[in-house]
């Protein structure tokens, strides 16, 4: 409660360095190594212990550049027990090894095999491997535009714990349309991953062992809640940090990497953000808008002009109304202190990106998927997509260079960012409907649509399915088949069956 605030200087997330291989190209191999080691979240802290990829919170950031494949084999270093509370009844976790980690790139157009889907995880040393896992090395062709991608663990039943233990790190995409923005870039491009995080007063990470009041006690312990909130914030691994910039123009790129808290970020003193870009890549056009809500594993990409700005502070301010809090209203600072080491020469593009777009007249295949609330064996509130729990047989089939829209329909009294693996879609828009009809009779009967928001009108891979609204999206599902996922990004969502199977078959239709 009495953290200070801003007392650490935010760092930008270490790059990762290619490893040699002779059986890879030159610059393209990496190995990153899944550790447990000691960060400093705090000056006033002592040492947390974490698992990190390469012992480092955020993990090391991978470059790529598009249509040039990177290989990447990450190594499970980790003790065989884990040091957050393991939940034995969600699904698989009964009668498998309680460490399991599998990396997935999330927002990558990607080979099945190498995507890291939840049941291609493994051991220490590979030694045991779930049903699906198929590589050592994951493949990625970044055959896709520029973008904010972003890596993460992803077991099965296990990605809220891995997650919040650390097993996270940035994947930027870049191409030479991104070469010849003239955006601003080295020392003046800040990624930024923001996770919220509570303490034990020792300094460890605490993770609650099952339900807090006011929730009703369950028959199982550990278990798996609804949702953890942290009562800190930390960006890029530090506790509220700060961040002394020179007058002049920063992109951020910023990741929400927490469990279950969403963001609607602005500056405190009311001061524009220039949107460039979302979870997929560039706008055709920058876009000034005054607030960006980010729901877990939600990027935007932005431009701060602190030019004429000479020694101002601006908070950066989180104003989300589900979770307010005095604390977590403050996500970190930005001193204008520094004099200015040259000219900014950089811009702000008008026109970013060419615009393409998918058309509604165009969809081969209209999905109506449901999300609902109901209570697993042990009388645990648990949520499901399509009315299915994930071990049910795939239901969502697209065929290879289909275009499809799917409508959330989100019933439950809470909003869902609902992630798809492979694609980039956008989201057509929201209609109001009947929640009530809708569960009582089956009947689907909405209002008028409603345009995104204007900071998702991007390409997306994480599309918040409103309360009490049809949350419609369009995606085109055109390079691989197999089997990939869909899911609430709520990692205590995900864990407990807000999850379902995706086949992408080949067919000819
Ligand atoms: Cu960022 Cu399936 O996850
Ligand atoms: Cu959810």
């Amino acid at each position: 409660d009495n953290i200070p605030k801003f007392v650490d200087e935010l760092e930008k997330p270490s790059v990762a360095r290619p490893t040699c291989h002779r059986s890879y190209p030159k610059n393209s191999y990496y190995e990153l190594e899944l550790k447990q080691a000691m960060h400093r979240f705090h000056k006033d802290f002592p040492l947390t212990k974490i698992w990190g990829y390469d012992g480092l919170i955020p993990g090391p950031t991978i470059e790529a550049r598009k249509d040039k494949s990177t290989y990447v084999k990450f190594i499970n270093r980790l003790p065989s027990k884990h040091f957050l509370p393991v939940d034995r009844t969600l699904h698989t976790a009964s009668d498998s090894p309680e460490v399991r980690t599998v990396t997935h790139l999330h927002g990558a157009n990607v080979f099945w095999e190498s995507d890291g889907h939840p049941e291609s995880w493994y051991t220490r040393g590979f030694k045991y491997t779930g049903p699906k896992f198929r590589r050592k090395v994951h493949e990625y062709t970044n055959h896709q535009p520029a973008a904010t991608l972003w890596y993460h663990d992803h077991a099965m039943a296990l990605t809220r714990l891995n997650v919040y233990a650390g097993l996270a790190g940035y994947y930027l995409l870049r191409d030479h349309l991104e070469d010849r923005l003239n955006l601003p870039k080295g020392d003046y491009e800040i990624p930024m991953i923001i996770q919220d995080r509570s303490f034990n007063e020792d300094g460890s990470l605490f993770y609650p062992s099952g339900p807090q009041p006011p929730f009703p006690p369950v028959p199982v312990n550990p278990s798996i809640t609804v949702g953890h909130l942290g009562n800190t914030i930390t960006v890029n691994g530090k506790v509220w940090p700060y961040l002394n910039v020179e007058p002049r123009k920063y992109r951020f790129r910023m990741l929400n990497a927490s469990n279950r808290r969403g963001y609607v970020l602005r500056l405190s003193n009311s001061q524009q953000l220039i949107q460039i870009g979302t979870d997929g890549g560039f706008l055709s056009n920058s876009n000034p808008i005054d607030s960006v809500e980010l729901l877990p594993a939600e990027r935007t990409d932005l431009i701060i002009d602190f030019t004429n700005l000479q020694g101002q502070t601006i908070t950066l301010m989180n104003d989300d109304t589900e979770f307010p809090g005095e604390h977590t209203s403050v996500v970190m600072e930005f001193r204008v202190s520094l004099p200015l080491k040259g000219d900014d020469t950089s811009s702000i593009p008008e026109e970013l990106a060419p615009l393409m777009d998918l058309h509604t007249h165009h969809a081969h295949i209209k999905r109506d998927l449901p999300l609902t609330t109901t209570n697993d064996q042990y009388g645990r509130l648990m949520l499901m997509l399509n009315d299915r729990m994930y071990h049910d047989p795939a239901t969502e089939k697209p065929s290879l260079d289909s275009i499809e829209i799917w409508n959330f329909i989100n019933t439950t009294p809470i909003p869902h960012p609902i992630h798809i693996h492979l694609i980039q879609g956008k989201i057509i828009g929201r209609r109001p409907f009947d929640v009530d009809k809708y569960l009582n009779e089956g009947v689907l009967e909405m209002g008028p649509l409603e345009l995104p928001r204007d900071y998702e009108t991007g390409w997306k891979d994480v599309f918040k399915a409103d309360v009490g609204y049809v949350t419609s999206v369009i995606m085109h599902w055109k390079d691989f088949v197999g089997n990939y996922i869909w899911h609430c990004h709520f990692l205590e969502h995900e864990d407990h069956d807000m999850m379902r199977p995706i086949t992408v078959i080949k067919d000819a239709h």
